[in-house]
């Protein structure tokens, strides 16, 4: 099992700079998620660290070794992708022994990984059939075994679940985390869609326009976010956010004045300071149901039903705020309400750097 550290790496296309300066360290039977919105290069990172492209500058270390120079087949990687081409006139024993046989391992332990790596992903019932008799996720899970037979180092999967649809999705997301659970490899993953990332990833890095935001365990990203695009990229629904101004202790949003005592802020914040209040739509309640917090007047605007909890937005001066509600308490909500805000989960922003303060 090894780790991955990526130092400084740099790659434009033109005068667009893809990759800024990434710094990137992954331990050893770590699940690190890149994720971020289409775009910002993710794929162009996992193409850095397999070697599928060149990069102007930085190194790549696998298992403490150098990589940079190092051909993909020479850096002990093995790649899923979104679009994972099967050969389509072999049957899964043939796809699953191919890069074996192309490495001229011993038949017997070319049977011995195939056989293995079958009943892990429960595929060896149809081990004599071809692609084109296969499920879509029965297709994904010989696309991931080629990847396990050849006992890589490391794993690197790019976005390898787009193509199933919602429910099949739900199911491959879990047999990869039961795989990784099970046998500990080291993988870096790359998806754009945040479940996926909070659910799969033992840390997730999130990108923005070639820079990585944030790097940190997902429930630290999710109650800390570093800087106003994570807190808006990570959560559904989103996060609430108010622009205001600190004065005395407060922030002071338009006539509103909330007390900072609660939040959870690193040091103090000079008066005058531009922000970006955030809270999500959890930390809000109704006053009249007990809900704890700094008290605040609003009224209704819509409810929106989500199935487990309604979504209920509300007109606080003229910002809309929405609070996660009990569908069966939802259906009498209406008017003037009095909600409660746990400023103690709340997370405040330097309107100027959007960097959390
Ligand atoms: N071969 C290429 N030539 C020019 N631009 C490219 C090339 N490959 C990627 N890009 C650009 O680099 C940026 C990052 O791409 P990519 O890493 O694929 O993003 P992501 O995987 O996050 O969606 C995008 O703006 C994309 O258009
Ligand atoms: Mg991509």
């Amino acid at each position: 099992m090894s780790g991955v550290t990526v130092s400084a790496i740099a790659k434009a296309y033109g005068s667009l700079k893809v990759l800024q300066d990434i710094d990137l360290e992954v331990q050893p039977g770590e699940f690190t998620v890149l994720l971020g919105p289409s775009g910002c290069g993710k794929s162009t990172l996992l193409s850095a660290i397999a070697g599928l492209d060149e990069i102007d500058s930085g190194t790549v270390t696998i298992a403490g070794e150098d990589v940079t120079d190092r051909e993909p087949s020479q850096r002990g990687i093995a790649m899923v992708f979104q679009s994972y081409a099967l050969y389509p006139t072999m049957t899964v024993r043939g796809n699953l022994s191919f890069g074996l046989k192309v490495k001229r391992l011993p038949k017997a332990e070319i049977e011995r990984r195939v056989g293995k790596t079958a009943d892990m992903l429960q595929l060896t019932p149809l081990l004599d059939r071809k692609p084109g008799q296969l499920s879509g996720g029965q297709r994904q899970r010989v696309a991931i075994g080629r990847a396990l037979v050849q006992d890589a180092k490391l794993f690197l999967f790019d976005e390898p679940l787009s193509n199933l649809d919602a429910k099949l999705r739900t199911e491959m997301r879990v047999e990869i985390k039961k795989l990784h659970k099970d046998l500990g490899m080291t993988i870096v993953y790359v998806t754009h869609d945040q479940i996926e990332a909070m659910t799969l990833a033992t840390r997730i890095a999130v990108m923005k326009g070639g820079q990585i935001e944030q790097y940190a365990a997902p429930d630290e990203l999710y109650e800390r976010p570093a800087t106003l695009f994570v807190a808006g990229f990570v959560g559904a629904p989103a996060m609430n956010f108010f622009p205001g101004t600190v004065h005395g202790g407060h922030v002071v949003i338009d006539g509103l004045s909330l007390p900072l005592d609660p939040l959870p802020l690193a040091g103090a914040v000079a008066d005058g300071t531009k922000v970006i209040l955030g809270v999500r739509p959890e930390h809000v309640g109704l006053a009249d149901d007990g809900a704890q917090g700094t008290i605040v007047d609003a009224s209704t605007d819509f409810l929106e039903p989500m199935g487990a909890d309604t979504l209920g937005w509300f007109l606080l001066g003229r910002h809309r705020i929405s609070c996660r509600l009990a569908p069966q308490r939802a259906r009498s909500v209406s008017g003037l309400v009095r909600l409660a805000l746990d400023l103690r989960h709340a997370s405040l922003f330097d309107a100027n750097s959007e960097r959390r303060l």
